[in-house]
Parts: C-alpha cells; structure tokens; sequence
C-alpha cells in the first residue's frame, strides 16, 4: 500500500471512487451527493486551501482524503477532514486509519495546529479526534447531529475556549452536509 498526496491530474479517479463507496453503503442518491461534493471540493478550493492523500494498491487509487481550510476565530492554523472512502472491498482492513494518520502527520509538518471532523466518533476517535462543544468551536453551519463535531489539537496544547464564528470553504459551506 502506498500513501501520498492527491494529484489534481487523478480528479476523474477520486470522484469516481467516492461516487462508488457510497453508493454502496448510502445508496446512488448518496454515491452522487458525494461525487458531486468532491467535484465542487476539487474544483473551487484555492490550492492552498485543500490537501488531499490517496492509498494506492497496484497503482489503483483505493482510499482518499481530503481536508480543507477551515479559519477559526483566534487564526490558529486548521483544516477539517471531509470526506473519507475506501474502496468498498477493502474497508475493514486498517486503510482508513493509516490514511487519516498520514493526512494528520502531514498537516503537522506543514505546521498546522488543529484538526477538525464531522461523522462518527466511534471511528475518527481511533485516529484521536474527540468531540468538542460548540462552546468551544463553534461550527460552521448548524449541525443536524452536535456528536459528530470533532477535533484534535495537533501540538500538544489543548484547544482554546474560541469566541467568534467559524468558516469553511465554499463546498463545505452548504447545511445540508451538515
Ligand atoms: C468509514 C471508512 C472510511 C472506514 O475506513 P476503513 O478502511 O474501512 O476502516 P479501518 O479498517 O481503518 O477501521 C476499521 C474499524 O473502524 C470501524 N468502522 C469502519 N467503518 C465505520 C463506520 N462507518 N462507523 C463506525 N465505525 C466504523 C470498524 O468497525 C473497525 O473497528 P475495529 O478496528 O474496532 O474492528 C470506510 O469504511 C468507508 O469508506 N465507508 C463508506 C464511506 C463512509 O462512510 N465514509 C465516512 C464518512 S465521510
């Protein structure tokens, strides 16, 4: 298995791959939600806003990742995890956990401070994500489902009470995918 970082020239392959993940686990209405989310995520995000890291077997693209900028109010360093496949007949194996801590070991050294999530704290807790208070961070937009706001101090230092709003980029900034 090889990790790396998402190629602008494999767009085609990663919205292919999410569209056929979540088709299979949410069904085809979900798979083109998905597909058409990474679309806009890939095509509208300033390239410094956006990091992607791809699983590779065989030179095929099996797993993907993408993070992007998320501008919290005391100007700490932070991007957000959103979305995450793997490829249908290999979920289970560990390819999901090695990526997102590929993903995470990159954003430290490229110095960024805090990372964020929104899905299931029964999975991204095993990869050190905990859910926070909108007391704390507030999110974006409103949240359907207020357990599934996550996040991870990727220094060491706790995260800080923070007053003020929260923002993504354009793609994220739609409440119904949150
Ligand atoms: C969710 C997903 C990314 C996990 O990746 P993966 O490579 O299959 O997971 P891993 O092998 O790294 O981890 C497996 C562990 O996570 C758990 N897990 C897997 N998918 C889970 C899910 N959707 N919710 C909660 N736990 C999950 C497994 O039970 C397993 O736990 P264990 O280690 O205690 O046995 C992958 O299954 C997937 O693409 N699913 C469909 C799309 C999706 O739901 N994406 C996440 C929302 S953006």
């Amino acid at each position: 298995m090889k990790f790396s970082q998402f190629e602008p020239s494999r767009t085609q392959e990663a919205i292919t791959l999410f569209r056929n993940v979540f088709s299979a686990s949410e069904g085809e209405a979900e798979g083109r939600v998905i597909a058409d989310f990474v679309a806009k995520l890939i095509h509208t995000t300033e390239q410094q806003d956006l990091i992607g890291c791809v699983a590779e077997l065989n030179d095929r693209l099996v797993g993907c990742i993408f993070f992007s900028r998320i501008t919290v109010p005391n100007g700490q360093s932070a991007f957000i995890l959103s979305p995450v496949a793997v490829s249908t007949e290999l979920q289970g194996t560990g390819i999901g956990q090695k990526l997102i801590q590929y993903g995470l070991d990159h954003l430290r050294s490229v110095n960024v401070k805090l990372a964020f999530t929104y899905g299931d704290p029964g999975y991204y807790c095993k990869t050190g994500f905990q859910p926070i208070n909108e007391n704390i961070v507030k999110a974006p937009c409103p949240l359907s489902q207020p357990i599934g706001w996550l996040a991870q101090s990727l220094d060491g230092q706790a995260i800080q009470p923070m007053v003020g709003a929260t923002r993504c980029v354009e793609a994220l900034n739609d409440p119904s995918l949150w």
